[in-house]
């Protein structure tokens, strides 16, 4: 009989967000929106933004207090991979300047691209390189700097976004059945123009002409990525519990990427769920894309939503169109 599958859980967790904050009323200033239409329609009151801080300093912020709190040094970290869409450049990696920064010792250090649904991504695979049995204490980061890549004059996604960072350490332990139950990913490169970023890569590097046309900036079929949305989190719930032999009653709290609170609320009532079984975080950060999960995840433990031995679900859509679910069972 072959041994059981050592347990993969998360130590810790952290946040950063940074202290400058956005309200509804400053953007109505800038631009033709109001603090109702974005409250009514999406649920978030205010965002914050870093201003000088890069993506990689916010990770550090986030990833020290995630050390703190599984009682870990930089020095039990054997690998690092950040999740996002805002690197500090193209390369170095994130995560490479994230080891230099926090003086990681020589390990494996990697970005990972999955825009909204990156962090689960990175739990992904995170999850199976320990399981490896080549690493024992991984870095698991999200974090973006979404005002970097905002279009300021586009009140349809200027309203949706900000900045921020979220970090958990993930470990080995030889406890059964505990911690990472598993993970389903998906994605759907055909739909890939509906949530995107046009410009700054090998097809459109940077040019008078492009700066001129706004290629620089996030462009979003919000309508669209909402059906896409609400349609792919709902099946990939359904999905990732029917595997696991488990029902919506059994998950004690749900952690989604935290977009429009009227996607919880839809998908609140297809799950035939209540929905403060819902953590949600949104009004106070708008959508952080790839640190949306980490940060609400750390906030769901700090306020206590994650007791031990209970079933929690992260679920999460983005750009790509990417999707992930996860079962946790928090220890
Ligand atoms: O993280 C990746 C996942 N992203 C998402 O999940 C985002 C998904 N999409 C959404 O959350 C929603 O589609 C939005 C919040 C982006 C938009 O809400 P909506 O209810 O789908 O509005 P809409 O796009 O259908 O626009 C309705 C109206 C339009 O005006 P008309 O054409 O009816 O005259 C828009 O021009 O609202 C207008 N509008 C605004 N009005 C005031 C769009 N943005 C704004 C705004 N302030 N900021």
């Amino acid at each position: 009989m072959s041994a059981p599958l050592p347990s993969i859980v998360i130590q810790g967790t952290g946040a950063f967000c940074p202290p400058k904050v956005l309200s509804n009323d400053d953007l109505a200033k800038r631009v033709d929106t109001s603090d109702e239409w974005i409250r009514t329609r999406t649920g978030i009151q205010e965002r914050r933004i870093a201003e000088d801080k890069t993506t990689s300093q916010m990770a550090v912020e986030a990833a020290k207090q995630a050390l703190q709190n599984a009682n870990l040094s930089a020095q039990d970290i054997d690998l690092v991979i950040v999740s996002t869409i805002t690197p500090d450049m193209p390369f170095p990696s994130t995560a490479a300047l994230v080891q230099a920064q926090l003086g990681i010792p020589a390990v494996a250090c990697f970005d990972l691209e999955a825009a909204c649904s990156g962090f689960l991504y990175a739990l992904e695979v995170g999850t199976q390189m320990l399981r490896s049995g080549n690493y024992k204490n991984a870095l698991l980061i999200g974090a973006e700097k979404m005002s970097s890549i905002i279009d300021w004059e586009d009140r349809n996604t200027c309203v949706l976004f900000g900045d921020g960072a979220g970090a958990v350490v993930l470990s080995k332990t030889e406890e059964a059945d505990t911690g990472v139950l598993g993970t389903l990913l998906g994605a759907d490169g055909s739909k890939g123009d509906l949530l995107c970023m046009p410009g700054s890569g090998s097809s459109c590097p940077p040019t008078q002409t492009s700066l001129e046309q706004r290629q620089h900036f996030l462009k979003m079929n919000g309508r669209e990525i909402f059906k896409s949305a609400v349609r792919v989190m709902e099946q990939a719930t359904c999905d990732i519990l029917k595997q696991h032999q488990l029902s919506t009653s059994d998950v004690a709290c749900i952690v989604p990427h935290q977009a429009n609170i009227r996607i919880f609320e839809t998908l609140a009532e297809r799950l035939e769920l209540p929905l403060d079984r819902f953590f949600m975080n949104l009004e106070s950060y708008g959508n952080t894309s790839a640190a949306s999960i980490p940060i609400a995840l750390h906030e769901a433990w700090e306020q206590n939503r994650l007791k031990p031995g209970d079933l929690i679900l992260l679920v999460a859509f983005g750009g790509g169109l990417t999707w992930g679910s996860s079962l946790i069972r928090w220890q």
